[in-house]
């Protein structure tokens, strides 16, 4: 039953927006940028919100989405600047449409398959009823002429609907997960109505220049569209597909990373963890794209083999808690938790721990404090959109030390060509990697991690959210 909550101070509510309750610029995403705290909200972490919402507070845009629980009747507020359209979503919408169709239907269909993909009639039904709903929030907020930016594998449908309904507007569309080859993508029942969907678009952005390959090939074979390369035309209209990797706010973490409360904090974990030589880190949602089993495996069979001691070494895996009611992600927590257990159970001893196993989430603060105490840090996607955490962790080396080994799997391996390049499906080079990055000679780590650093500095979420919609604006005027 919907309850009507309305936590939000009166005075914190939207008066309006720009001309009369409609916006120039709205940003439509799944999730709003922002998770209650006690009885107001707070700016929630994650990948996606850490690159919209700097923007969002600089410009007068809005911000269409879910705020992360069922059945909730919540006004449009503001929040840090940012003006919030709440969009509802009951109980069963959040079990079809979130937990079904966007995360056990799309999610690993567009992982490559790793965990297999379910096709529901019911769960596609609540995706394009709920897709609608966004189109209609934003439809009713929209000034004449205004940027619509769509985030995401949750709302595919929702560029065609505004396109539709108001060819005034400029509509661009942003994937932050892989588009996969078509091979894989034509399984999907209703890839048509999803490719016509995203060719709504005027602009679809993609991490990768092959998933914006990738989506032109699907949308030739599939969606009813012509041309060549990733030169699309769809429904008589150009539609680009085109490459804009995602960053981070690079200067926040790196200035984190250099204040001495934080510096102390990484003094005070690794004295935590009984002083190991060598900190190895993982940082990932509890997620089966992440590798966190062969990164584990890798880990057991170096201490099995005495390539590693644990007191000079220890893995620090922070997981943390990732759509819970979805059937992949509570198997994989129970595989991860009882691998953890037995590493520890034959590795640990009264001093020290192999594994240190964190099933939480944690602060940005202290997951810079993380980064500086980790000499390792491990990112072992087996497939990844971007992975930001591989970038936050050079932000926070400014020393120019540590040492990062990168699945080629992950984009961010496209920007960060001076890691440890892994295929992690190889556990044998995988722990060749992990033994060579905590071994690696200070001059060639620092030269590495210097030259990542200036990558990340430059190419910033700033810089990339610019070049996206100051490309969208160049092929709408065009
Ligand atoms: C990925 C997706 C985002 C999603 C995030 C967290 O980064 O690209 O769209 O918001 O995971 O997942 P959740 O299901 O909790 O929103």
């Amino acid at each position: 039953m919907a309850q009507h909550t309305q936590r939000t101070a009166p005075e914190s509510k939207v008066h309006g927006g720009r001309s009369g309750g409609s916006y120039d610029f709205l940003v439509v995403a799944n999730r709003l940028p922002v998770d209650r705290a006690n009885g107001g909200w707070k700016r929630s972490p994650g990948g996606l919100v850490t690159a919209l919402a700097p923007i969002m507070e600089k410009s007068d845009g809005a911000w269409v989405g879910w705020v992360g629980s069922p059945d909730e009747e919540i006004e449009p507020f503001e929040h840090a600047g940012m003006a919030l359209i709440p969009v509802d979503l009951s109980t069963s919408e959040v079990e079809l449409y979130y937990e079904g169709f966007s995360n056990a239907t799309l999610w690993p269909l567009y992982h490559d398959v790793i965990a297999p993909p379910e096709f529901h009639r019911t769960w596609w039904d609540a995706y394009r009823r709920v897709n609608e709903r966004f189109a209609v929030a934003v439809l009713a907020r929209a000034a004449e002429g205004a940027t619509v930016w769509v985030q995401d594998y949750q709302l595919q449908l929702v560029p065609a609907i505004l396109r539709e309904r108001r060819p005034d507007l400029r509509i661009g569309f942003f994937n932050h997960i892989p588009f996969p080859p078509p091979e894989i993508f034509s399984q999907l029942p209703w890839r048509r109505q999803v490719l016509e969907g995203l060719l709504g678009a005027d602009l679809v952005g993609f991490q990768r220049p092959n998933d914006a390959l990738n989506f032109a090939r699907s949308a030739r074979r599939y969606g009813g569209a012509s041309g060549k390369g990733t030169h699309i035309i769809a429904g008589g209209r150009q539609v680009r597909a085109e490459p804009f990797p995602i960053s981070i706010d690079t200067e926040r973490i790196s200035n984190l990373a250099q204040e001495p409360e934080i510096q102390a904090r990484a003094k005070q974990i690794r004295q935590d963890l009984g002083s190991p030589k060598t900190i190895m880190l993982g940082v990932d949602r509890l997620d089966y794209t992440k590798g966190i089993r062969h990164r584990l495996k890798a880990f057991e069979e170096l201490l099995s083999e005495g390539r590693i001691e644990v007191g000079e070494a220890t893995l620090i895996q922070v997981a943390s808690p990732s759509r819970e009611r979805v059937e992949q992600y509570r198997l994989l927590r129970e595989e991860i938790e009882g691998t953890v257990g037995r590493i520890n159970g034959a590795f640990d001893t009264l001093q020290h721990t192999a594994v240190r196993y964190l099933h939480h989430n944690y602060p940005v603060e202290e997951m810079v404090a993380l980064y500086l105490a980790a000499d390792v840090m491990l990112v072992t996607a087996l497939r990844d959109g971007m992975n930001l955490v591989a970038k936050e962790y050079v932000a926070s080396r400014f020393a120019g030390t540590g040492a990062l080994v990168l699945s080629e799997f992950a984009g961010a391996a496209d920007q960060l060509k001076q890691a440890l390049l892994v295929n992690p499906h190889d556990i044998a080079g995988l722990k060749d990697a992990m033994v060579a990055a905590a071994k690696m000679p200070p001059g060639s780590a620092s030269r590495r991690m210097k030259a990542m650093r200036r990558q990340i500095i430059v190419h910033n979420v700033e810089e990339w959210s610019a070049s996206f919609l100051n490309r969208l604006a160049e092929v709408t005027h065009g």
